[in-house]
């Protein structure tokens, strides 16, 4: 991130009320870019994420040869390098875009050259063996640095693998189907947990063929991909802030329209409704595949209750986990949540962070190496908070702030802007003070 480090200041609020609408799914504009950028023909998106990180990527899909113009407010078309990128000898810049780094490196290392993919120090510090691993097995060569980024990409051609993912994670799994769609033969990916499967859906949105066994995705290269003309579901990972940020007050009623529903990806809805909100889907349509919808979250008159997350949850609720944590203690029985160990890896390690900065707030916490307990009925303070650069430290603790004793001061507020640049302003709208 910049060296200015922006302060904001969270006042406590009233209540949480409104109707919004939100920016494009981070993870599926990742993943339109890419395939847009990669197919044959000029694709159209609109709603396209605002955040820093989408344009990482498109900003290394323009490097590689793909056209991207401007239509307006959240519209873009990519026109497509149709199957073969323009080499370079640039670096390329994933900023703080993990997903970036890791699915991109699937897509180059089908290609002939060498390409080397760097990010800012956070990214710099997250595990790249993860995509080493698959992609040597398939015949490419990639140099990392200790394990880390900078990291070089000998690409090559390729031969198909059956392959076991680690840890659960949809930007390994995207990684290998990548490569895969560019090799000849059956490339599978196996995974215990099924992870987002936003790359699945886009894949065959472009016209490629997969197919999906109880626990595993094959691809069967090489296939082309064809542009497409496609809406951007509304961010759930975003709309995540406000819902939490409801949740904590009494009878709150908020709706979200244009929302992306995907079933990997709406775990948070079951989740708030363990705790005892009450969740209406107003409206539900499908737009390639994904899943958009207007959801209403009603706040229980008696507060909320207390949830456990572990195991495939966990998992699936990844992104969500630190808001879930910074609201617990304005539950009445807190949150447990274990198996989470792949927080420590995240742009931060969040699991250290989450819990640094309740204790800050006043809140009392155990820390366990894949988790945390966070009793309930505590009431917070205002506080400093360190986001540590990581975006989603910087909202959790916001929405944490609007029902603290006393003002909060958010220390590098700016790092929202990675995923989510309108989250202060629309924070400032919804919060009746
Ligand atoms: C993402 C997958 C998750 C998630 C990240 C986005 C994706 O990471 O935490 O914010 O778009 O595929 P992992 O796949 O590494 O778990």
């Amino acid at each position: 991130m910049s060296s200015q480090s922006q302060q904001r200041l969270i006042r406590p609020a009233k209540n949480i009320s409104g109707s919004l609408r939100l920016p494009g799914d981070k993870s599926i504009s990742h993943r339109y870019a890419m395939l847009g950028a990669f197919a044959e023909g000029s694709s159209r998106f609109s709603n396209f994420s605002t955040g820093a990180d989408c344009a990482s990527t498109l900003s290394c899909m323009q490097q590689l040869g793909a056209k991207v113009t401007k239509l307006g407010p959240g519209a873009i078309e990519v026109t497509g390098v149709g199957g073969r990128v323009t080499p370079t000898t640039e670096n390329l810049d994933c900023g703080n875009s993990g997903s970036t780094m890791r699915m991109l490196s699937g897509l180059l290392a089908a290609q002939e050259g060498e390409f080397t993919l760097i990010g800012d120090a956070s990214l710099s510090r997250r595990p790249m063996g993860r995509i080493q691993k698959p992609l040597e097995e398939m015949g490419a060569r990639l140099t990392l640095t200790e394990g880390h980024a900078p990291l070089t990409i000998h690409g090559s051609r390729l031969r198909a693998i059956d392959f076991t993912t680690p840890v659960p994670s949809a930007q390994v799994k995207t990684c290998v189907l990548l490569a895969g769609l560019q090799t000849e033969g059956a490339t599978t990916v196996r995974e215990a947990i099924r992870t987002r499967d936003h790359s699945e859906l886009a894949l065959r949105a472009f016209g490629a063929e997969l197919t999906r066994g109880k626990d595993s995705i094959t691809i069967s290269g090489p296939q082309t991909l064809r542009a497409i003309e496609a809406e951007v579901p509304g961010d759930i990972s975003s709309a995540a802030f406000f819902l939490a940020a409801a949740a904590i007050f009494p009878g709150a009623s908020l709706i979200i329209d244009s929302l992306g529903l995907n079933p990997t990806r709406a775990t948070l809805l079951d989740v708030l409704g363990m705790l005892g909100a009450k969740l209406s889907v107003l409206h539900l349509d499908e737009k390639n595949s994904e899943l958009i919808g207007t959801v209403q979250l009603t706040a229980p008159a008696a507060g909320l209750g207390s949830v456990e997350i572990n195991g495939a949850l966990a998992a699936q609720l990844i992104d969500e986990l630190p808001v879930l944590a910074a609201i617990a203690p304005y539950t009445s029985g807190g949150i447990r949540i274990r198996d989470a160990k792949e927080l420590r890896v995240k742009e931060s390690d969040r699991i250290a962070l989450v819990a640094k900065n309740l204790r800050a707030m006043g809140a009392e916490v155990t820390e366990f190496e894949d988790g945390l307990d966070v009793p309930g009925n505590q009431q917070l303070h205002g506080a400093t908070i360190d986001s540590g650069h990581d975006h989603r430290i910087a909202m959790a603790f916001s929405v944490a702030a609007l029902r603290a004793s006393g003002d909060t001061l958010i220390e590098g507020a700016e790092v929202a802007a990675i995923s989510f640049p309108e989250f202060f302003d629309l924070l400032d709208q919804l919060a009746e003070r």
